[in-house]
């Protein structure tokens, strides 16, 4: 019997419940399983494959082919963990159409049980469209990383009043048009405090401060894999480039040396001359 997955409603029960939701990123099947089996509630298949896993300088060149074949990898490596996809750069930004196939190729091909957009009052017709037609949507505020060359760099957003007001009302907005969760990327704890209180939906931080309802983080960052530019929110809870390098040393010097695989007892076999 497979375990029943997670779903949106048991996200929004945490939230009332006053329990944390937790959220890996996640780009592959093996990955995906390792989480699933610890327990994370929520898996998202950012675009930030990008980055990550397909050596982009930024989110902008991933597309929709490259999200459904690392999201369906996903679903197939887990069992129990929501799968949000992320709706990578300009497929849901140039009509209503054009969003609600994109999504739905993520849902039907890529099994993934809600997508994520970025931004507030812009995308706000696209939500709506989308959760009409049952496609379950994350909203993305504070940080967009798919507008970094409008917002000339990644730096936290939300510091000023006003743009903390902008950002707040943007909440709200995306909450009355249906979101069911909100990520808030890289904003001052207090406002991402604020928002949290004054939504009936949870919400994500990753540099966000304590105070979200549930937290996500990209598991590169985490697990010591992201090389030098490693966010200064982010919580290194190994290092894991170092393991995997001194093993491949290990493993150079056995195959150079002739100890690997002289430890494996060969076949006898008879070879007739
Ligand atoms: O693509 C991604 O990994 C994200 C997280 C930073 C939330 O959107």
């Amino acid at each position: 019997m497979p375990a029943t997955r997670i779903r949106i409603t048991d996200l929004k029960a945490k939230k009332q419940r006053g329990e944390k939701i937790t959220m890996l990123t996640a780009y592959d099947a093996m990955m995906a399983g390792i989480f699933d089996q610890s327990g994370i509630d929520a898996l998202l298949v950012g675009d930030s494959v990008g980055m990550v896993m397909l050596g982009h300088n930024s989110t902008l060149p991933v597309t929709l082919d490259d999200m459904v074949h690392h999201t369906a990898a996903v679903s197939r490596g887990s069992a129990r963990a929501l799968v949000v996809a992320d709706m990578p750069f300009l497929t849901y930004q140039a009509s209503i159409a054009e969003a609600v196939r994109s999504a739905g190729r993520l849902l039907k091909e890529g099994n993934a049980a809600a997508v994520k957009i970025e931004g507030g009052r812009p995308v706000v017709d696209v939500v709506k469209r989308l959760v009409e037609v049952g496609i379950p949507v994350m909203g993305h505020l504070g940080v967009l990383p798919q507008s970094v060359n409008q917002m000339g760099g990644y730096s936290q957003q939300g510091t000023e009043p006003q743009q903390a007001e902008k950002i707040i009302a943007d909440a709200i907005l995306l909450a009355e048009s249906g979101v069911f969760s909100i990520v808030l990327e890289s904003i001052p704890g207090e406002l991402a405090r604020v928002i949290t209180e004054r939504v009936n939906i949870p919400t994500i931080g990753i540099g966000a401060g304590p105070d979200c309802d549930g937290q996500v983080l990209v598991y590169s960052d985490m697990l010591g894999l992201g090389g030098p530019a490693v966010p200064p929110f982010a919580k290194q809870y190994v290092n894991l480039g170092d393991v995997i390098k001194s093993a491949a040393r290990a493993y150079i010097e056995d195959v150079e040396s002739g100890r690997y695989p002289s430890h494996v007892r060969p076949t006898q076999v008879t070879i007739a001359k």
